[in-house]
């Protein structure tokens, strides 16, 4: 969960300022974010899927109001569903990550219709490209309009996935509605701060419901994309996979960039389909201060990098 850290509550320019001023920390960045630009990304993806790993692109940046902005960020995936046909990248084990809120979702009263009509852009970029896209699960408020807009996309190309926080009480519900041939879902623990009217708090029942999610999914005809770290959570994918029959094509596991990277390798060694979430670009304050939260280990560590300041 988001929590409110001492890096969360600083102002973001400085604190983006200090951490890149430093290059101790500026490597601490490096660890989650793949770098400033495509080509950085596009460079990431490539070892990655040389070592027998799926990448998803996420361009960072969210929360956006300035339609100026939303549509560049469309533009933006769309060019680099063109640079991964021309990098020899595309096809299903490439895929782009979405954050409907980076198309205008929450500007104004027609900001679902303007994000649905960016959304479908990119998609036919990516379907000329042969490569997927999943779109994000962001704060509570969004969850209704982000399946509203799944729903849209997927009348024209059905296979764009979307994730689902297994922390939302109305998780378990979603996974049933979804576990349908075809669709792809995400399910994730949740990163964002949320109430306890709409969310559960404690890691053991966010787990448990995690699990029941995962039993749903498996059990119905979709396609489950297991998208966790935690080894207990990985194990009983892959007791349920195996109880259910499915093979490496029929689900996969997802990770972050920077996250138990020996984990990721030995999973793809061991046959498993694993892709890691690859996020890239400026805007990468508010992604990166979401996985500083969930360790606090990680903000310790930035915070005597910085104190270090070589
Ligand atoms: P948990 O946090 O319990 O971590 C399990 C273990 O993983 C830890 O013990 C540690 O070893 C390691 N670990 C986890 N996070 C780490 C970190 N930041 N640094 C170092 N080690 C770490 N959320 C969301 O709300 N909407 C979304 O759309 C997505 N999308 C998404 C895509 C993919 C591919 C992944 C893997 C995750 C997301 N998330 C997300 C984030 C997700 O909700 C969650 O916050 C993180 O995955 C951390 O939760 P875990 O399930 O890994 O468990």
């Amino acid at each position: 969960m988001l929590r409110p850290t001492l890096i969360a509550a600083a102002s973001q320019d400085r604190v983006k300022a200090a951490v890149q001023a430093v290059p101790a920390t500026r490597a601490v960045v490096a660890r989650f974010v793949a770098g400033e630009t495509t080509a950085d990304a596009l460079a990431a993806a490539a070892t990655l899927v040389a070592a027998g790993l799926r990448v998803t692109f996420n361009q960072l940046g969210e929360y956006v109001t300035d339609p100026g902005r939303a549509g560049q960020t469309r533009d933006d995936f769309v060019a680099l569903a063109g640079r991964l046909a021309d990098s020899g990248l595309a096809g299903p084990g490439s895929e782009l990550s979405v954050k409907l809120s980076a198309l205008g979702l929450l500007d104004g009263a027609d900001g679902p219709a303007r994000a649905l009509d960016h959304a479908r852009l990119i998609c036919a970029a990516a379907d000329r490209a042969g490569v997927l896209v999943t779109l994000d699960m962001e704060d509570h408020t969004t969850t209704d309009s982000t399946l509203e807009i799944t729903r849209a996309l997927r009348r024209d190309f059905p296979w764009v996935g979307v994730a689902i926080q297994a922390a939302l009480r109305r998780s378990p519900a979603d996974c049933a509605d979804l576990a349908y041939a075809g669709s792809r879902v995400r399910l994730v623990k949740g990163a964002y701060r949320e109430p306890a009217a709409v969310a559960l708090h404690r890691r053991t029942d966010v787990d448990l419901a995690y699990v029941r999610c995962l039993r749903t999914l498996f059990a119905g005809a979709g396609h489950p994309l297991v998208a966790t770290h935690d080894p207990r959570l990985v194990a009983i994918a892959a007791e349920l996979a195996r109880r259910t029959g499915r093979g490496a094509g029929d689900f996969e596991y997802q990770m972050l960039r920077g996250v138990r990277d020996g984990e990721q390798r030995r999973l793809a060694a061991a046959g498993h389909g694993v892709r890691v979430y690859l996020p890239f670009g400026p805007q990468w304050y508010g992604y990166f201060t979401r996985r500083l939260a969930e360790r606090p280990a990680n903000t310790l560590f930035l915070l005597r990098a910085l104190a270090s300041r070589r």
